[in-house]
Parts: C-alpha cells; structure tokens; sequence
C-alpha cells in the first residue's frame, strides 16, 4: 500500500487557519455554507436572528470536530453587525481575526413593483442592502488593514435580469451586485478579493418568506425540472474560496439546469 505523503491531509481541509462568517446561517444558503466551510477546515461564526436554530448548526460542526460560534442579530442592524465583528475579533477559537466574510442574510418579496406588498419594501432593503453594504464596507476596511480577505456577496440571478415575479426583491440583489462590484473595485488593489455569487432558484424556506403562491411563482417555474439545494450554491462557494490568492472570481451565476429564465 502506498504510504500518504506528509501533509497530505491538509487538501482535504483547504481552509484550515481561516476564520469565516456567515450570515443568515440559520436556514437554507447560510446552513450549507456555515457546514461546508467548516468541513473544509474552517473556524465559522455564525449570524440570524433565530437562536435555537444557530445553536444547533454550532451543536453539529462541534460534533464534526470543528469550531463554531454563533452570534444572534439582525443582519439589517448597524449596531448587530458592529458586535458580530467585534465579538469576531475577541474569540479566542477563532484566532481573534477573520478571513472570509461571507454576506447572505436576506429575504425575497413576491411580485413586482405592482403587486408586492409595500409595506415589505423597508425590511426587504434593511436587510439585503443597507446590511449587506454596512457589513461589505466594514469587513474591506478591516482586510485592507491585512491586505487580503475575502467578501463574498449574495446577489442572485433576478439582480441581473429583472423579472416580474419579483421585480421588487430583484432590485435590491441589482443594489448588491453594484455595491459588490464597486468595492471590489476599490479594494482590489490592496489583495482583498470580492466575490458576488447569483444563485438561481434554490429550494429553501426563501420561497415562504417570500410569499410565493402557485399563482405568483410555482406555476412560472413547473417547466424548470429539479431545482438547487443549498448545496450547491455552498459548493461554489467553497470553491471561489479556495483558488489561488491571486485568482478573484468575481461573478459566477449558478442555476438548476432546467431554468431558463430569468
Ligand atoms: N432561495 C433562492 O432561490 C435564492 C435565489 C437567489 C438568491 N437568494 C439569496 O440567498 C440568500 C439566502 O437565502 P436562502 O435561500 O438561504 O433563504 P432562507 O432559507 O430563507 O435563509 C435566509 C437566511 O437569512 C436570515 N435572515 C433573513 N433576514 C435576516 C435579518 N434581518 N437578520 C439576520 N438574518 C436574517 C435567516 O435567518 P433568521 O430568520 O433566523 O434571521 C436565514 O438564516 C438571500 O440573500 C437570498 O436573497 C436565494
């Protein structure tokens, strides 16, 4: 039988040394996210607003020999994205620093401009913009100070081509692609890179908070065939994570093979 190599080990676990957080990491994208950074050997710190959930997520990578911490908040809160940081900062597992800040708390609205509910639309962009770009310009100003680390930014494929069915929500993912792009503009000369991630339809409880109905959405998409899990998009995002520190893959667009649209 061969002998294993020293070290060999460590490509199992590309991320070994990093810390990463993760918001929205009580469901869906953030959960497939927070595990699979962790199997891939990386200390994570977790954010929602929902407690049990979080508590459950840190109870399973503990039990995969990782380390997790979570944090409670509201992604759409200054003052809870500042302490998510900061309590980063002071952990002693997680080396007291952060390496890959991964931004994906977020929420979808049914309809378009016509239809959606208005009284929505505030929370809709707290959450996915206002946030996302609080805690996008936080997280670069920290890793221009290290000159590297990594942002990566959940847009999605309606905040690239608008559709009805949820022009509202699609207008808030075109904010964070923009934002995304800008400060990866701005950042890149110092080595930290940015990445947005466009995921397609996901099955995830994305849909229920959304208020998708047979009418305003399932019948849109019967023709698609099998949808993403979390999964996938986790997947890639792992992968845009462990290239080379020279190659920033700055956009990657990932949809269930069957949807055409948007
Ligand atoms: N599913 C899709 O088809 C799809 C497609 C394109 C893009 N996306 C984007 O992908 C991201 C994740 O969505 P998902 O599909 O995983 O949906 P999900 O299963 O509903 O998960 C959303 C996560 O965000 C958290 N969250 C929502 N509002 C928050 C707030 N104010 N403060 C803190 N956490 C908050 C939720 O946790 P708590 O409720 O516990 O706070 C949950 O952990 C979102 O940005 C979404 O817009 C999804």
């Amino acid at each position: 039988m061969a002998k294993q190599k020293e070290g060999a080990g460590k490509t199992n676990k590309p991320l070994s040394g990093k810390t990463a957080i993760v918001t929205g990491a009580s469901s869906g994208i953030g959960l497939a996210t927070a595990l699979t950074l962790a199997q891939a050997g990386a200390v994570v710190v977790i954010q929602a607003r929902r407690k049990d959930r979080l508590a459950k997520v840190v109870s399973e990578i503990h039990a995969k020999g990782g380390k997790a911490l979570a944090l409670a908040g509201d992604a759409g809160l200054t003052s809870d994205i500042d302490r998510l940081l900061e309590q980063t900062l002071e952990w002693k597992d997680g080396g007291r620093k952060y390496d890959i800040v991964v931004v994906n708390a977020g929420r979808g609205l049914a309809g378009g401009t016509l239809a959606s509910d208005n009284y929505q639309w505030e929370e809709v962009y707290n959450t996915n913009v206002l946030g996302a770009a609080y805690l996008m310009r936080s997280a670069a100003k920290y890793f221009i100070g290290r000159k590297k680390g990594d942002i990566v930014a959940i847009g999605s494929v309606v905040g690239r081509n608008i559709s009805p069915f949820s022009a509202f929500y699609g207008s808030s993912k075109f904010a964070v692609g923009a934002i995304a792009e800008g400060l990866r503009q701005e950042v890149c000369a110092h080595g930290v890179r940015v990445s947005l991630v466009m995921p397609g339809i996901v099955v995830s409880e994305f849909q229920k908070v959304a208020g998708y109905d047979e009418n305003n959405f399932y019948k849109g998409i019967a023709h698609m065939g099998k949808l993403l899990k979390p999964q996938a998009i986790a997947d890639g995002i792992c992968w845009l994570l462990t290239q080379p520190p020279n190659v920033n893959v700055s956009e990657i667009m990932i949809r269930p093979t069957g949807q055409n649209y948007p």
